[in-house]
């Protein structure tokens, strides 16, 4: 972990010093002094074994020798339970673009195509578009059994009726769609979109069984005058309110800081992106309990690019990322999702 991670932690990784340094040497120690100088020979070789993944510099060299094999085999069952636990603890990495209102039906068409031709075949990466609304039925037919899904942007919280221009969960449902994206800070800031309308979504998006990404992040200023914190929280608070923790199986948090989004953004730092999305399992832990806050699924979105992905991708803690604009160009999502695949060793 210290070679993966050690310059992005912050804080020291290290060891509990206990029976896995003691252990070999006491095997060959086995109370018959004879044995000692080999027995302090295997401890200063443990120790020193150590320090160098405590400075992220461990390699085979400080494996035991064979005057501890029996100490080797004693672990090997060890090893394999936590090859097993990681295997277990993989997790999934989600790549989402948002077309945002662009394309048109001949574009949307192609750029799906384009997409489903290069995407790699890997099950844990769970890739979506969100097409504009028009264009969700031909995207649907060129995705067909590609295992890419297929969202929408928006919603209206009701389920039928005198609604001009609007769009239903149900209705959505019904022409394939699996997630929606709600809270977006361009629909917050140009539509002023308030918290307790996004909540009326959020809660019949899911009552309906969408899933919902619902978008949350601060401004410059905000970040400036250190209210992040605070701003997530009062999204988080009021964005999910009445919603039981079951239900949260269902909602994926996209952090998106509005500083960062578009092609005018910066980017925002992996440590940085890791705070935050720590803040938020804070929070969501507070609300729903561990569990969900750790089974929660984690987004990063603002001015994603193939350059920037693997750094992002590499991010202790995150899931995955909404695009915007590099999703519209299929060799830049794709290039994106294959730092995705690279990235899943993690
Ligand atoms: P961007 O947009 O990738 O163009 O910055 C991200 C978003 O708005 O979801």
């Amino acid at each position: 972990m210290n070679i993966r991670f050690k310059t992005r932690l912050p804080w020291p990784l290290s060891f509990s010093f206990a029976r896995a340094i003691q252990n070999p040497a006491m095997e060959i120690w086995a109370g018959d002094v004879s044995n000692t100088a080999a027995a302090q020979a295997a401890l200063l070789k443990r120790g020193m074994g150590n320090q160098a993944a405590r400075e992220g510099l461990y390699s085979r060299e400080w494996m035991m020798d064979a005057a501890t094999v029996s100490h080797n085999e004693a672990v090997r069952p060890v090893t394999a339970s936590l090859q097993h636990q990681a295997k277990v603890l993989k997790r999934k990495k989600y790549v989402f673009g948002n077309w945002k209102m662009n394309t048109n039906e001949a574009k949307a068409k192609s750029l799906a195509a384009a997409i489903v031709q290069g995407m790699p075949l890997d099950q844990s990466m769970q890739v979506a578009v969100f097409p504009p609304f028009p264009y969700l039925s031909v995207v649907r037919e060129s995705l067909c059994a590609s295992g890419i899904a297929l969202g929408a942007q928006n919603l209206y919280p009701a389920s039928e009726g005198a609604f001009t221009g609007e769009v239903s969960p149900g209705m959505l449902l019904d022409v394939g769609c699996q997630y929606v994206l709600l809270g977006h800070s361009e629909r917050r800031q140009l539509l002023t979109e308030t918290d307790a309308f996004i909540n009326q979504k959020v809660r019949q998006a899911l009552a309906a069984g969408l899933s919902v990404v619902l978008c949350i992040g601060e401004s410059l200023q905000q970040r400036e005058t250190q209210q992040t914190q605070q701003v997530l929280d009062a999204q988080l608070i009021a964005g999910l309110a009445g919603v039981n923790s079951a239900d949260m199986q269902g909602v994926i948090i996209a952090y998106e800081p509005l500083w960062a989004i578009g092609k005018q953004g910066q980017q925002a730092s992996p440590k940085q992106v890791q705070q935050e999305q720590h803040l938020i399992r804070q929070r969501i832990s507070q609300m729903f309990g561990q569990a969900s806050a750790e089974s929660l699924v984690v987004l990063y979105g603002g001015s994603v690019n193939p350059d920037n992905a693997a750094g992002i991708f590499n991010t202790l803690g995150l899931d995955g990322v909404l695009i915007g604009a590099d999703s519209l160009n299929a060799e830049q999502f794709l290039a994106i999702i294959q730092a995705g695949v690279n990235a899943l060793v993690v």
